[in-house]
Parts: structure tokens; C-alpha cells; sequence
């Protein structure tokens, strides 16, 4: 059975992409890592993904039109064979049009239980809610910002005295178990269907 080729879109730190990569590197998930693109040149997941041995690239979206963008986002992805997304701290929203080339196909992990507090700013807007409990989710991307049907969504308390660096970082433990879980899901059901765009010479 052939591989299913995973492509990863950052914008910082790349704890997410290291999990990912990790699971993918010990063959706990069937597939392989094509390339990490970032849109931010200096972003430290990029220096992280070449530890790794992946292949990185830079993506800047400053200046230019979202289809400009996206065009080379498309190329880039094109070149390493890609078959899946998953964008893993990536801070730009995508067009309907670029979603729709790769629909079911891209992932997204946003540190709240979706559909709360989807959006910017969810640390604070959780403690500021009083809510008891947050986690993390992973889903589909559709054209609809933090939403499209969910894979996994973990749990975590919020505690009497948080912070929301000390509730990031729960949240963030609970992503690198969730990641992998979701892309083992997603590749089990596309391992034999490699993107349409691979046919493309
Ligand atoms: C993660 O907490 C992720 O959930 C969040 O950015 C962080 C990236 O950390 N993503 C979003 O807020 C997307 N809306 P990482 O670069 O260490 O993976």
C-alpha cells in the first residue's frame, strides 16, 4: 500500500509539526513528511523540521494577494507529493477556493473544545468565561473558520489560578497526543486514495 505523504503549514514554534513528525518517523502513523512550509521566514518549527531531516520552505504572505500566496503554497505541495495538510499553528486563513482542491484533506488543531471559542484569543476568552474545562480540537478545515466536522477533540481542566501560559501549556500537552491520534484517522482512510493532483505531471 502506498504511503499517503503529509505536508505541514506553520507560522511558529512547531511543537505540533514535531509530534506529527515524530509519530510519522517511528511509523505509529503510515506516512511520510513531505515538506513544512512557513509563512514566517524566521519561525523556529522551521529549524526544528530540518532536525528532522525534512525538507522546509518559506511561504511569505506580507505584501501580496491571498492568490498569490496560495499559488505557491499549491506548487510547493504539488512538488513534494503532497496528499494531506495539516496545518499545525498556521496563522493565516485559506481561501474556499484553495480548500476546495483539497477537500477532507486538510486538518487543523485549535486549543479550545469547538465550537467554543473558536477564532484569536482563546486562552483569555476561556479564563474569562469561568469555564471548568477546555481541551483541544482537531477538524477538518472547511471554508468556515474552525469548523468542518471533527476527528478528536481531548480534554483538560482549567484550574483555580491559571494563567493562560499554564493553561496553554495543558492544552498544548493534550494537542501532541490528539494530533497524531486525528492524522492516523485521516490516513487510515485515504492511505489507497493518493490526492488527485498526484496524476498531474
Ligand atoms: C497550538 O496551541 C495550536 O493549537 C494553536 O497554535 C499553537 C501552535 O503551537 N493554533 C491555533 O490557535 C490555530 N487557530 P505549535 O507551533 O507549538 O504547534
Amino acid at each position: 500500500m502506498i504511503k499517503p505523504t503529509v505536508s505541514i503549514l506553520i507560522s511558529g514554534r512547531g511543537s505540533n509539526m514535531e509530534a506529527l513528525a515524530s509519530a510519522c518517523d517511528s511509523k505509529v502513523i503510515p506516512a511520510n513528511v513531505g515538506v513544512v512550509i512557513s509563512n514566517i521566514a524566521d519561525a523556529p518549527g522551521l529549524d526544528r523540521a530540518a532536525g528532522f531531516g525534512i525538507p522546509t520552505a518559506v511561504v511569505p504572505h506580507a505584501g501580496r494577494s491571498k492568490a498569490a500566496f496560495e499559488a505557491d503554497l499549491q506548487a510547493i505541495l504539488k512538488h513534494y507529493k503532497t496528499d494531506i495538510i495539516c496545518l499545525a499553528g498556521f496563522m493565516r486563513i485559506l481561501s474556499a477556493d484553495f480548500v476546495n482542491l483539497w477537500e477532507g484533506r486538510i486538518l487543523n488543531i485549535h486549543p479550545s473544545l469547538l465550537p467554543d471559542f473558536a477564532g484569536t484569543n482563546v486562552y483569555a476568552r476561556t479564563l474569562a468565561a469561568g469555564v471548568r474545562e477546555s481541551g483541544c480540537t482537531v477538524h477538518r478545515v472547511t471554508a468556515e473558520v474552525d469548523s468542518g466536522d471533527i476527528l478528536v477533540q481531548s480534554r483538560v481542566p482549567v484550574r483555580a489560578g491559571d494563567t493562560e501560559s499554564t493553561l496553554a501549556e495543558r492544552i498544548l500537552q493534550a494537542e501532541h497526543v490528539a494530533y497524531p491520534q486525528a492524522l492516523a484517522m485521516l490516513v487510515s482512510q485515504l492511505a489507497a486514495k493518493p490526492h488527485p493532483e498526484r496524476k498531474v505531471s
